[in-house]
């Protein structure tokens, strides 16, 4: 564990702090990156998507952040072991990994296609488990970094609770939520100084946000996309949907020190939606 905290200022800085980030290229990664930036960190942005991560780069090195791009599958075990070599090479060392990587087709039952519910799983959930499995390798002692860190695993309210036409989404993101306790157990009676954490976003302005009211549109399940969007911000009791911003805040504090005490915990960030 990191020693107690003294200066509550130096505990939320993530100065000297290095970061990679997957799904990078995406609204929340992208904003997960701004923010760890912001505030000190190098990071490691990866993803599939090659063009708009490498304009991320570009964004953040124009404010005078330390930032790399890396093509990275988070289905391929290769991959996460170039991306580890990588962040330690650029960096020298890394503290945080963001396994935010991750699909979300929607389908009702009767038209759920197994191979495409086994693609799900393959990229929400053991995309996730590398990412841990790479990420504690490399943080541990012994490790190519070696000096304890913070695995942060994006789930959602959708693994807490189910909805209608994402039996497959669901299903992966209630399992990248116990796996999150596993690898904090592991990770922490190992004394490897690593921790690891879920953090649960409700309804977010972003494309995947979009997306998933448009889907209900085309399944017929709400007439237009005016209805999915009053249908769903009635379940929220703060009434208006979160920004990226609101997540990339969340991933601030467990990346950083002031959360030294916490793993294996879910941190909920959705205006009340899944409190009710
Ligand atoms: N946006 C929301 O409202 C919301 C709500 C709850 C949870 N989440 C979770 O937050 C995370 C980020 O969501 P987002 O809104 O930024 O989604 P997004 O769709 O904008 O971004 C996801 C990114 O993952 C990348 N990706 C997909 N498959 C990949 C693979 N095999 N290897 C590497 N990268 C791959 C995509 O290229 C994309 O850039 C996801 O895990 C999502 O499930 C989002």
């Amino acid at each position: 564990m990191t020693s107690e905290i003294t200066n509550y200022r130096d505990a939320f800085s993530l100065d000297g702090k290095v970061a990679l980030v997957t799904g990078a290229a995406g609204t929340l990664g992208a904003e997960i990156c701004r923010g760890l930036t912001s505030v000190g960190a190098s990071v490691l942005i990866t993803d599939i998507v090659e063009d708009r991560g490498i304009a991320l780069r570009d964004e953040l090195r124009n404010r005078g952040a330390n930032a790399e791009f890396f093509k990275h599958n988070v289905t391929d075990e290769s991959d996460w072991e170039a991306a580890m070599k990588m962040a330690v090479d650029s960096f020298g060392g890394l503290d945080t990994v963001v396994n935010a990587a991750a699909i979300v087709p929607m389908r009702l039952l009767a038209d759920l296609d197994v191979e495409e519910f086994k693609k799900v799983q393959d990229v929400n959930v053991a995309g996730t488990l590398l990412g841990c499995k790479h990420a504690s390798m490399t943080m541990r002692p012994g490790g190519i970094s070696g000096r304890g860190g913070s695995i942060i695993n994006l789930s959602s309210v959708m693994g807490l609770s189910g909805s209608i036409a994402l039996a497959s989404y669901n299903s992966s993101k209630g399992a990248v939520r116990l796996l999150t306790k596993s690898v904090a157990a592991e990770c922490a009676m190992l004394n490897t100084g690593v921790r690891c954490n879920s953090i649960h976003p409700g309804i977010i302005d972003s494309d995947m946000g979009t997306l998933f009211l448009k889907q209900l549109v085309d399944l017929g399940v709400v007439p237009d996309m005016e209805t999915a969007e009053a249908g769903f911000l009635a379940g929220v009791p703060m009434g208006e949907s979160g920004k990226p911003q609101d997540i990339a805040a969340g991933i601030i504090y467990l990346a950083s020190d002031a959360s030294r005490y916490m793993t294996g915990a879910e941190l909920v960030i959705d205006g009340g939606f899944y409190a009710t």
